[in-house]
């Protein structure tokens, strides 16, 4: 049964005094009286007399208790009576539950000891409350509360309900109050992200860590996102002017990517992809057929029309590395080297498109660069410049935003870029992990290789977040080892 929240009892009924003022002598009174006034936060002290228009209340403070004002000092009486007739009269305040904060609603209605849970995450007019097991008693209440003291910034109120199980990594929520419709709008950093709640995943807190990878891209890269839910990372790297293959096992993150990617007028830098992470990377940089037979093939940017080729590749010798680093000194997994791996990469869109436009191979896509204009704000604008079109020759980044599992998809490298093809450095991966105060980082890039079958060299750790006390999310970034070369022979 739903508990009731009975308004009026929070009504605290004051009775105080006031002194009726002349109207022109309602400021020179309230410099006179300063600190002997009524002092309630979002309450005037100074209010219409409803029997007169020529004067006003002065509301004084709760400490005033008799009306022959004994509590005030006499030289600011005198100072007073010097300007007018003082007139006290008696004043009636209730401040009922309008009045209150959620907090202090809140601190009332729950056992003592108690943290009022009146701070949320906030996604569009959602509050996402997550209230413990011992205030579910309470979550109708509080929920109510938090919908009144918010509204209308706030128009539904949901809490989670049991962890998280299902691959889209979507939780299951109850709308505890207002409209149970969870179709929303955010804006992160200039750009309007439309999403269900319900239905697809998006956590506000990430906000600095799409912003910080997306500030290691350059205008002119190729970025791919291999978990890209509705596109936080895919739609602004396609702002600052990056192409981007962006993919999501769920059908309807990739709907609001697509949605997203129109309202942010970048639909033409987004080329969504609802699969399997492992299918649509193997896909993705796979050589199509005609291309391996023509080398004159133009990539198809829909899911449906990426060649596989499978069956026509016969794998031959691996070019395994077996020079082995000393990858773990103190200095290997150091943020800041994050940036020079990123500018090695850089330098490589150049090399690439240079020897794309030798071979004459080069897909073309007009560009869309950010320049900072004078004022340094962003401003679009369009370029003539090519983008080699083509995964299979060139990718700058591979964003790999699944954090539970994503160092297992790494296996999805093995083998996979064909040498003969690809025209520029390995791609930089920067994949999330989860990592307790019982690991280390040495255990976490060992998972990495063994799901490569291949060394790391400097991996760089950037911490994102603590998630637990005992857990932090991280960003494992590395350049993909050669050993992901594949030699190939094309079969008759
Ligand atoms: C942690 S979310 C990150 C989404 C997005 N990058 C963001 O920051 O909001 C992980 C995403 O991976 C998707 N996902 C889960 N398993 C997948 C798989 N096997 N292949 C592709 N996407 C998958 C989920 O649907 C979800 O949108």
């Amino acid at each position: 049964m739903k508990m009731a929240l009975d308004e009026s009892k929070f009504d605290l009924h004051l009775k105080l005094w006031a002194i009726r003022v002349p109207r022109e002598h309602c400021k020179l009174a309230t410099r006179v009286l300063n600190g002997y006034m009524l002092d309630r936060p979002r309450v005037k002290p100074i209010t219409e007399d409803p029997t007169s228009d020529k004067t006003r209340y002065l509301i004084l403070s709760e400490n005033i208790q008799n009306p022959d004002l004994s509590d005030i000092p006499d030289e600011k009486l005198a100072e007073l009576k010097s300007l007018f007739e003082v007139e006290v009269v008696p004043y009636s305040v209730t401040l009922g539950y309008s009045y209150w904060t959620a907090d202090h609603i809140l601190k009332q209605i729950l056992p003592s000891g108690v943290e009022a849970p009146s701070s949320f995450e906030t996604i569009g007019h959602v509050a996402h409350l997550n209230i413990s097991d011992e205030l579910l008693p309470y979550k109708d209440v509080i929920a109510k509360v938090i919908y009144d003291k918010n509204y209308p910034r706030i128009q539904t109120v949901v809490n989670k309900v049991g962890t998280i199980t299902n691959e889209f990594r979507v939780p299951k929520f109850e709308v505890l109050a207002g409209k149970d419709d969870m179709e929303t709008e955010v804006k992160q950093y200039g750009a309007i992200f439309k999403l269900d709640y319900s239905l697809v995943y998006w956590n506000s807190r990430l906000e600095h860590e799409h912003l910080r990878l997306i500030s290691l891209f350059q205008p002119g890269e190729i970025i791919c996102d291999m978990f890209a839910g509705i596109g936080p990372f895919a739609i602004p790297a396609a702002q600052k002017g990056c192409l981007v293959y962006a993919n999501d096992l769920n059908p309807d993150s990739i709907r609001f990517l697509k949605i997203n990617a129109r309202i942010n007028k970048v639909d033409d830098l987004v080329h969504a992809y609802n699969m399997d992470a492992r299918k649509f990377i193997a896909q993705l940089m796979t050589v199509p057929l005609s291309s391996l037979e023509s080398d004159n093939h133009k990539f198809e940017s829909s899911g449906e029309d990426m060649t596989s080729g499978e069956g026509q590749i016969k794998l031959e010798d691996r070019n395994v590395t077996d020079e082995v680093k000393d990858k773990f000194d103190d200095n290997s997994y150091k943020l800041e080297t994050v940036e020079n791996l990123c500018s090695q990469a850089n330098a490589n869109v150049i090399t690439a498109k240079r020897r794309s436009e030798d071979n004459g191979t080069g897909g073309s896509a007009d560009v869309a660069v950010i320049a900072r204009t004078k004022h340094g704000s962003n401003k679009r604008i369009k370029s003539s410049e090519s983008f080699t079109n083509k995964p299979w020759e060139h990718v700058d980044h591979v964003i790999m935003n699944l954090p539970a599992s994503a160092l297992q998809f790494l296996d999805a490298f093995r083998g996979l870029i064909q040498r003969r093809y690809w025209k520029a450095s390995l791609p930089l991966i920067h994949c999330y992990c989860f990592m307790r105060s019982s690991e280390t980082m040495e255990y976490i890039v060992s998972e990495a290789e063994s799901a490569l079958n291949a060394s790391i060299q400097n991996p760089i750790f950037h911490k994102v977040r603590d998630v637990a006390p005992n857990k932090a999310m991280y960003c494992l970034s590395f350049r993909l080892p050669e050993e992901a070369y594949v030699d190939l022979h094309v079969t008759g």
